[in-house]
């Protein structure tokens, strides 16, 4: 499964950047003139007032969104607080933490600790400013931003664009009357050390078990000294508060939030405009040990909690059929069922808008999904118009085609959402310039591909997520691309751990239930299933050619042959109770059979192609049921194993003759090789064939007392 989250910023906020750098921190206006007399220490001069003043003055931004004003009300606010405080996601951030408001800075606003990285070999915190947000009006910055959420004065554009970091020299860990030195870095230059001097000399000092920071700066003229007498002797220059508004816990501090609320002093709130598109590129119906049951219905019941906007299809959405997946977008539960735990599960309609450009149901012409799948779409997000398509398989052509088409209809950007291997999405972004983005699935690893990203592929089982940020003008003008990990550290969502519980149990109930007794191990290990008979493997094998033998006057098979690689499971299963998970274990993907007529040469020549690899790893090996027997001699040096001594039901076997034989889906389609098997008839095929796992269980049915067993001496290898 992959997730890809992409937001869009327009970038007209130069004509405000003027404003933003008086009223925001007027230090970098006042300061030449100031410097001199304050620097020598003759005049004492503290402009935190004026700035304050200043950034009152302001007139406040307000954000449009179909002519009109996106305002909200201030008890949204402390929502906000909660869904976007401590979410930096920085290691450790060392002695500082929690969320911090400014007070006596005019407009500013919050600083957000958790987006600290605290470096405990130099006892220090760096902070990027532009994860300080503040302000109405602008664009929110890349992270979280309350700055849509002030009114009365604009983001701080100068930290973006001068890209001012700071760093915080602390004790590991501070008490009360303990300061931090806080240096700078504007444009990429190195930190200076802790007992350099730098543009300015900052203090930062802690009070009220933490709740209070008090931040004092000083001008510094060539004689200024990084120790303590320098600012013991000359008068401050700005003076400001830092109060905190939620702690390292994330628990809100409410005498500063009120305080912090006071400030707004009844203005109307203006909401975020920031939208963001949440996108996945396909495999979510399987395989997954709680799709044996759910057929991805919890998946979708996730993908609606996450909120995912456009999503397209991968190969796995056809793990349980066509009408399987339809069901599971609408939310019909006909073929996904509950837990034996009696547990109500409601199987919700997907949310998502599904985009399929290139592929299309047989019947209807309809694009695959169901008649609510879009071939492409234009949304506006952030004033942006967004055009997106969904490809996999014939893309380039068809890519083009749309990705055109999505700009001449107006779309400013195209995005495609693709289910294609690495090498295929490189050369559609290489030959289709039309597509500004690629958000790929179908590879299971983290990457990006060329110098503007383009190529952007998320990996699998949601362990990463990509954040991208189009900023876009006139055209699309810049990129930024951000990738995270999603490891035990990120803290779970409550509410999608609710639904990781929920499944949890319904799929453990439902596993629990003993299916029989085993009398000998079952090794499901790679080691015996891909290296020689067992006698888990025996048994299967026994189990499916009976469910498809004569006497149950269905179907028939003389016997089954069934490769080592489609028995997973990687562990041995002890002497007792064998339940429906370990067969889900063993089975987790849906594994169909279907019974075709071989001739007896052709068997032969399936065996002999499957044991090649032997005495090697040989995921090919064929298992068999009781009544195939054979015998594989390795071949000495480069010589080919050799296989002999074929026999059905203790007779050799007849070249010519054509006997039934029950294989995986897999193996009947030809792959592996077994081209004769593509060609052979089918007594049952893919549409009336069934699953491993089923026919285990109604094998189980009709032998209800017997213990699970198969004897070896069918494989001898030598
Ligand atoms: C969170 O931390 C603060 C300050 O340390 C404390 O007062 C508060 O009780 C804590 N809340 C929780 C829920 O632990
Ligand atoms: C998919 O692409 C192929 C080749 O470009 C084209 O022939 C076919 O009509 C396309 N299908 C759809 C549904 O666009």
């Amino acid at each position: 499964v992959f997730d890809v989250i992409t937001d869009f910023v327009t970038t007209n906020i130069s004509s405000r950047s003027a404003f933003a750098m008086v009223g925001g921190c007027c230090s970098f206006v006042v300061v030449p003139l100031l410097a001199f007399l304050v620097a020598t220490g003759f005049v004492k001069v503290d402009i935190t007032p004026l700035c304050f003043a200043a950034g009152k003055l302001l007139p406040t931004y307000v954000p449009q969104v179909d002519g009109k004003a996106l305002v909200v009300p201030n008890r949204e606010i402390r929502d906000f607080l909660k869904r976007t405080g401590l979410k930096g996601g920085a290691e450790a951030a060392g002695p500082l933490q929690g969320v911090y408001m400014f007070d006596q800075m005019g407009p500013m606003a919050w600083i957000d600790f958790s987006y600290a990285t605290w470096n405990p070999s130099i006892e220090a915190a760096d902070f990027s400013m532009d994860t300080v947000t503040a302000q109405s009006g602008v664009p929110a910055p890349e992270f979280g931003g309350i700055g849509p959420f002030i009114p009365g004065g604009y983001l701080l554009p100068v930290p973006e664009k001068g890209q001012y970091k700071v760093r915080f020299y602390c004790p590991a860990k501070m008490k009360d009357g303990d300061h931090c030195k806080v240096v700078e870095s504007l444009f990429g230059q190195p930190y200076p050390n802790k007992d350099e001097v730098g543009l300015m000399l900052w203090h930062m000092t802690r009070y009220d078990g933490g709740r209070k920071y008090v931040r004092d700066t000083w001008l510094v003229p060539p004689w200024t000294t990084a120790d303590d007498s320098y600012s013991k002797a000359h008068g401050k220059f700005h003076s400001y508060n830092l109060f905190v508004l939620m702690h390292a816990n994330g628990t809100i501090d409410e005498e500063h939030f009120s305080r912090f609320m006071e400030k707004l002093d009844g203005l109307y709130v203006i909401k975020s405009t920031m939208q963001v598109l949440v996108c996945m590129s396909g495999d979510f119906v399987g395989p997954s040990l709680t799709s044996s049951f759910s057929k991805g219905a919890h998946i979708i019941d996730a993908m609606n909690a996450v909120g995912v906007d456009y999503a397209t299809f991968g190969n796995h959405e056809f793990d349980y059929g066509y009408q399987s997946l339809v069901n599971r977008l609408q939310g019909f539960d006909d073929d996904a069922q509950a837990g034996d735990g009696n547990e109500e599960v409601d199987y919700p309609k997907s949310s998502a808008t599904w985009l399929m450009t290139n592929m299309s149901e047989g019947k209807t012409g309809h694009p695959v999904g169901g008649p609510e799948t879009k071939r492409c779409d234009i949304t506006e997000v952030n004033g942006v118009r967004v055009g997106l398509i969904g490809l996999s398989e014939d893309y380039i052509e068809t890519g083009r085609e749309y990705a055109q088409k999505l700009k001449r209809e107006g779309a400013e950007v195209v995005v495609a959402l693709t289910h294609n291997r690495f090498d295929n999405d490189k050369k559609l972004t290489a030959e289709v310039p039309e597509i500004d983005l690629l958000l790929g699935g179908h590879d299971h690893f983290y990457k990006r591909a060329d110098k503007k990203h383009r190529v952007v592929k998320s990996g699998e089982e949601w362990r990463w997520l990509t954040h991208t940020i189009l900023h876009v003008g006139k055209k699309l003008e810049k990129m930024s691309v951000e990738r995270y990990d999603v490891d035990s550290d990120v803290d779970c969502d409550p509410s999608i751990q609710e639904l990781v519980d929920k499944y949890t149990r319904i799929r453990d109930n439902k596993f629990m239930k003993v299916i029989c007794q085993i009398k000998a191990p079952f090794d499901a290990t790679e080691e015996c299933c891909r290296y020689q008979e067992g006698v888990m493997t025996n048994w299967i094998c026994d189990a499916i050619a009976e469910d498809y033998s004569e006497k149950d006057g269905l179907q028939s098979a003389d016997f089954a042959m069934i490769m080592g690689l489609h028995f997973a499971g990687k562990q041995v299963f002890p002497v007792g109770d064998f339940t429906l998970g370990s067969l889900m274990c063993v089975f987790p993907k849906p594994c169909q059979i279907v019974v075709l007529k071989l001739k007896g040469s052709d068997v032969i020549k399936s065996l002999e192609r499957g044991c090649m690899s032997l005495p090697k790893e040989c995921g090919s090996l064929h298992h068999t049921s009781a009544a195939l027997t054979y015998k594989i001699k390795l071949g000495k040096g480069k010589a080919a194993n050799e296989v002999t001594d074929v026999k059905v039901k203790g007779k050799a076997i007849q070249k010519d003759k054509l006997y039934e034989v029950a294989v995986t889906d897999t193996m009947a389609k030809g792959k592996f090789g077994y081209t004769w098997m593509a060609e052979a008839e089918r007594i049952v095929d893919m549409e009336s064939g069934m699953q491993v796992q089923d026919l285990v269980l109604m094998y189980l049915k009709r032998h209800p007392k017997q213990a699970a067993h198969a004897p070896l001496g069918r494989i001898t290898i030598s």
